[in-house]
C-alpha cells in the first residue's frame, strides 16, 4: 500500500503543471492511484481563492486531460487541493506554507516539486530547510527538481553544492520524463529481456546510432526559457544523452536504482570528450527562419515574442559522439534535435554493418541498403527491422523490407510519463530519477561545445521552418555514407 503525503508544487500556474502535472495527477486519480488521503498544494504567486483555483484547474484539465472529465474523478480530485498563494522571495510565504503543512489534515510524508526557473531551485530548498520542512524526524521529504540541472558542468556542481546542505541525495529527485516514456524504458527491455540483439550489440556489427527527436512546435510562449537555454541544453544534454545511455551501457547487476544508473554514468563517463578544436566537426546548430508547418506560415524563430532580434540561440543541435569502451570505440552516435523541423520524431535508428561480400549486387545498386533496426518512441511506439529479401520474380534482384512491431495495441491504456514518474516518487523509486553524477558527466560532454559556441556570437545558420536541417550539418558525419535518418519508412 503505498503511503500517504502531501505533495506541494511550487510553480502550479506554470506551463509544465498545466500541460503535465495537473492532468498527470488528475489520471492518476481516474486509475485510482493515488493514496487516499494523499493531499495537494498549489502554490503559486497569483491570488486565487480556493474556488477560483478549482475553476482554473478545471479548466486546464478540460483542456489537457486525455478523456472528457467524470465528475465524481473530479470532486475526489478537488477535494485534495488547496492553493497557496505567496511570493518566493518573501520569507513568510515559507513560514506560511510551514504553519498549513503542520496542520493534521496534511499527511506528513512530504514531496516538494520544484516546477520553477531553475535560478531559483537552490533559494527555494535552502528557505524550506530554513523553516524546518525538510526536517525528517516523523516522516519522509522528497524534492523534485526539473531539468535543466544548472546551464553548464560549473553551474551545475555549484547548485549541487548548494542542495547537498539541505539534502541527501536520496531525497533529491532530479526528474527527466524521458525516463518515464514506456517506449524508453522499452529500450531496456528489448535490450535485456531478449537475448538475440545481445550478440550484435556492438562494434562488430553496428555502423552507427542516431537518436532524434525533432519537433513542429516552435518556442511558443517559452522564449524566456528558451532564449538562455537553447536546443544543446534543453533537449541533448538530457533527454538525447540519456537515451544515449540506455542503448549503450551494459547490463546492469540488477535493475535496484544504483546498478542501473551506475552502467549509464559509465557510458557517459566513456564518452570521449570534444577538443575544442573539433567542435566544428563534431557539432552543428541551427536557428529555425520564417517558413510553413504543414501548409500554415510561421514565424522565424528571430520573430517570436520574447526573443532578441539579434539572437544566435540554437533551435537545431547535432553532435557527433564516441563512446570509447570495449563494446562500441569508433561507432559514431548522433543525437539530434530541433523544433520546427519538417516532421515531429522521437527514434533510435540504428544501422548494421554491410556484409562483408555482395553476392547479390544488382546492376544498380552499388551498395545495398544495411540493416536497420529502429525503436520507435513518438509518434509510432514500435520497432522496425529493415531487412534485404529477394524481389518476386525470376531476376536475383534484392529489396529492402520493413518487419513492423508495434508496442501498443488499441486495449493498452494511453499513460503519459509524468503519471509512471510521479507515482514512483509517491513511492520512493528512483531508478528512474537521475543521479548527480549522471548531470555531472553529461555536462562535461557538451561543455566543450557550448564553450566555443558562446564566443561565436555573430552568425548562426538558419533553415525555413517545417523543414530539415541543412546539408550543412552532413559535416558531422564521420562516413561518406552517412544521412540522417528522418522518417521510420525509409527515403523514397
Ligand atoms: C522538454 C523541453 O524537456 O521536452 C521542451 O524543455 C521540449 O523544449 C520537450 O519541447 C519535448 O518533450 P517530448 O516528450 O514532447 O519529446
Amino acid at each position: 500500500m503505498t503511503e500517504s503525503c502531501t505533495l506541494i508544487i511550487f510553480g502550479a500556474t506554470g506551463n509544465l503543471a498545466q500541460r503535465k502535472l495537473l492532468p498527470a495527477l488528475y489520471h492518476l486519480e481516474r486509475a485510482d492511484l493515488l493514496p487516499p488521503e494523499m493531499r495537494i498544494v498549489c502554490s503559486g504567486r497569483k491570488a486565487h481563492s480556493q474556488s477560483d483555483w478549482l475553476a482554473y484547474v478545471q479548466q486546464v484539465l478540460e483542456q489537457h486531460a486525455r478523456e472528457p472529465l467524470s465528475g465524481d474523478d473530479t470532486d475526489r480530485f478537488a477535494a485534495r487541493m488547496v492553493y497557496h498563494q505567496g511570493d518566493l522571495a518573501d520569507p513568510a510565504t515559507f513560514a506560511g506554507m510551514a504553519t498549513l503543512l503542520n496542520d493534521s489534515n496534511y499527511p506528513a510524508n512530504r514531496v516538494f516539486y520544484v516546477s520553477l526557473p531553475p535560478a531559483v531551485y537552490g533559494d527555494v530548498v535552502e528557505a524550506l530547510d530554513r523553516q524546518g520542512m525538510l526536517e525528517e524526524s516523523d516522516a519522509w521529504r522528497r524534492v523534485v527538481i526539473e531539468k535543466p540541472f544548472g546551464c553548464d558542468r560549473e553551474s551545475a556542481q555549484n547548485l549541487q553544492r548548494k542542495l547537498g546542505r539541505h539534502l541527501r541525495e536520496d531525497q533529491t529527485y532530479r526528474i527527466d520524463h524521458y525516463m518515464g516514456k514506456a517506449m524508453v524504458q522499452n529500450v531496456l527491455v528489448s535490450r535485456f529481456a531478449n537475448l538475440m540483439f545481445e550478440p550484435l550489440w556492438n562494434r562488430n556489427y553496428i555502423d552507427q546510432v542516431q537518436i532524434t527527436r525533432t519537433e513542429q512546435l516552435g518556442v511558443g510562449s517559452r522564449a524566456g526559457f528558451y532564449e538562455g537555454t537553447g536546443a544543446l541544453r534543453d533537449m541533448l544534454q538530457s533527454h538525447l544523452m540519456q537515451l544515449m545511455a540506455l542503448v549503450a551501457m551494459e547490463p546492469p547487476v540488477s535493475m535496484d536504482a544504483d546498478e542501473l544508473r551506475d552502467e549509464k554514468v559509465k557510458v557517459l563517463k566513456t564518452v570521449r570528450p570534444i577538443h575544442h578544436d573539433a567542435v566544428h566537426a563534431q557539432a552543428y546548430r541551427a536557428q529555425y527562419g520564417a517558413g510553413r508547418v504543414d501548409g500554415e506560415a510561421v514565424p522565424a524563430y528571430l520573430e517570436e515574442p520574447g526573443v532578441d532580434p539579434h539572437s544566435v540561440t540554437e533551435t537545431y543541435a547535432a553532435l557527433r559522439l564516441y563512446v570509447d569502451n570495449w563494446r562500441w570505440r569508433g561507432v559514431p552516435f548522433y543525437l539530434r534535435t530541433g523544433k520546427r523541423m519538417a516532421e515531429a520524431r522521437t527514434m533510435v535508428a540504428i544501422s548494421f554493418k554491410q556484409p562483408p561480400k555482395h553476392f547479390f549486387r544488382t546492376a544498380h545498386i552499388e551498395r545495398p541498403p544495411p540493416n536497420w533496426l529502429i525503436m520507435s518512441i513518438a509518434p509510432e511506439e514500435s520497432l522496425r527491422l529493415e531487412i534485404s529479401v529477394k524481389e518476386p520474380g525470376l531476376a536475383m534482384k534484392t529489396r529492402q523490407i520493413g518487419l513492423d512491431a508495434p508496442f501498443r495495441c488499441e486495449h493498452h491504456a494511453q499513460t503519459d510519463a509524468y503519471e509512471g514518474l510521479l507515482m514512483d516518487l509517491i513511492e520512493g523509486d528512483r531508478s528512474l530519477f537521475l543521479r548527480y553524477d549522471e548531470v555531472e558527466w553529461a555536462w562535461r560532454i557538451v561543455d566543450p561545445v557550448l564553450g566555443v559556441w558562446a564566443t561565436e556570437r555573430d552568425f548562426i545558420p538558419t533553415h525555413p521552418a517545417g523543414q530539415w536541417e541543412p546539408e550543412e550539418s552532413y559535416r558531422i558525419f564521420d562516413k561518406a555514407h552517412h544521412r540522417w535518418r528522418h522518417r521510420l519508412d525509409p527515403e523514397p
